[in-house]
Order: C-alpha cells, then sequence, then structure tokens
C-alpha cells in the first residue's frame, strides 16, 4: 500500500467510497476535454475506482494510481497514476487529473513530483513519460516543472472527442531526475507549493 505525504497533499490508494469525490470533477466536461475519457457517467466513475483497487493487488504491480488528498481542506482533489507499461525496460507513463477548483495551484506538480520520485527511488525506473494535447498549456506546464524534457510532438495521433489532437511527448530519465535532486538541494525551494 502506497501512501506518501508532500507538503500540502498526501498521495494514498483509493477507497471504494471516493467514486463520489472524483465524480465531482470526472462528470466535468471541462476537466476531461483534453482526454480520452469523460464526461463520466457515475457507473464510469465508479468501474474507474474499482478498476485502480483491482490493480493494486497486481504481483507485480504495474499501475499506481493514488488518490490526491489535500490535507487542509480534507478533501480527494484529484488523481495521479504512474503505469509500467515495460516492466524489463522499466518504463512508465505519468498522468494526472485534478478537481477545476485547484487548479493553478501547483497541486498537480506537487503530486506528480512525489510520484515519480517514487517511481525513481522506490521502484527502480529508468525513464517516466507523460502525454498532453499541445493545447492543454497547464499539463504541459507541470511537465517542465518537473523537469521533464520534450521528446516529441505528434500530428493527428488521437481522435478525441470527434476532432484529431495533436499530442507532446516529455520525458525524464533517472540520472536527470537525480541531477535535478541534487541541484535543488545546493539551492532549496523558497515556496511551499514548490516541487518536493
Ligand atoms: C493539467 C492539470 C493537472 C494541471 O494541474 P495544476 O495543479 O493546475 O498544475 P500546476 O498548478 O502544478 O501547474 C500549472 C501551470 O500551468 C500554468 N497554466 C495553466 N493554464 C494556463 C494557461 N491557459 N496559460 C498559461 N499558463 C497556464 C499555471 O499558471 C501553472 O504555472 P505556474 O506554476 O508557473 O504558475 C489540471 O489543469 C487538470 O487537472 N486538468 C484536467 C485534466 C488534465 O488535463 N490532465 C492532464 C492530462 S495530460
Amino acid at each position: 500500500m502506497v501512501n506518501i505525504q508532500t507538503n500540502r497533499l498526501i498521495l494514498r490508494e483509493f477507497e471504494d467510497e471516493d467514486w463520489v469525490s472524483v465524480h465531482e470533477y470526472a462528470k466535468d466536461a471541462e476537466v476531461s476535454k483534453y482526454m480520452e475519457w469523460g464526461p463520466n457517467t457515475e457507473k464510469e466513475t465508479r468501474n474507474f475506482v474499482k478498476g485502480a483497487r483491482t490493480f493494486r493487488r497486481d504481483d507485480p504491480r504495474r499501475h499506481y494510481e493514488m488518490a490526491i488528498m489535500h490535507k487542509e481542506d480534507k478533501k480527494l482533489v484529484g488523481g495521479c497514476g504512474l503505469t509500467i507499461f515495460d516492466a524489463g525496460m522499466r518504463q512508465a507513463a505519468l498522468g494526472y487529473t485534478l478537481h477545476r477548483e485547484y487548479w493553478n495551484k501547483g497541486i498537480a506538480t506537487e503530486a506528480a513530483s512525489c510520484l515519480v520520485r517514487y517511481g525513481f527511488e522506490e521502484l527502480g525506473l529508468h525513464r517516466i513519460h507523460a502525454t498532453c494535447d499541445v493545447l492543454n498549456i497547464g499539463s504541459a506546464a507541470v511537465m517542465k516543472k518537473l523537469g521533464m524534457r520534450q521528446e516529441g510532438h505528434f500530428l493527428e495521433e488521437r481522435l478525441i472527442k470527434g476532432s484529431w489532437r495533436n499530442t507532446f511527448l516529455y520525458a525524464i530519465l533517472s540520472s536527470e531526475w537525480r541531477a535535478k535532486e541534487v541541484l535543488k538541494n545546493l539551492n532549496p525551494p523558497q515556496r511551499s507549493d514548490e516541487v518536493q
């Protein structure tokens, strides 16, 4: 069972009853605008939470789908996931989604940063990548703040909600993550919402 604390957040495993809080953002068309899923029906959200709980029993585990809990507000405000799609090559994909009320407060960066650290330090991953629609400026900003490099720009790679989408691919290697950590320790962050 994974349970990770950051300054403002707790990343923990999903519980069955979390579907109600997840549905608060998963039913929001603005939240899923650039995603292959959504806006969700209640059944789809229940299935997502059930799936996240099932994945954690896999041995070896491939999916780390975590609930993002806001400590001060005592609320589930989003989800953040790491999927190991090639265990032999130690490659994983990162994703994150937040309730709209919590956007632009550095929360996705804080949560994703901890999951990336978990991926490299605890799971021994070699490379983590993430993708986003080129119009999803907030998501691309999170990837850059995590220290990821842009590796790809794919044209009309996905047909989502009736239109062809262009996609950015960003990635970070474990060696790059370690170098960034060394630099951060030399220049500690000042703000409370800085990357952990
Ligand atoms: C993408 C998402 C997770 C970002 O979460 P977040 O907590 O707002 O991200 P952060 O606050 O850590 O960083 C976002 C950055 O983008 C910036 N940003 C967001 N929208 C922007 C816009 N339209 N123009 C310019 N900058 C923008 C923010 O100002 C912030 O930058 P800063 O730290 O320099 O101020 C959130 O918007 C979300 O859940 N979106 C819906 C789901 C989704 O698209 N998930 C990603 C799938 S690839």
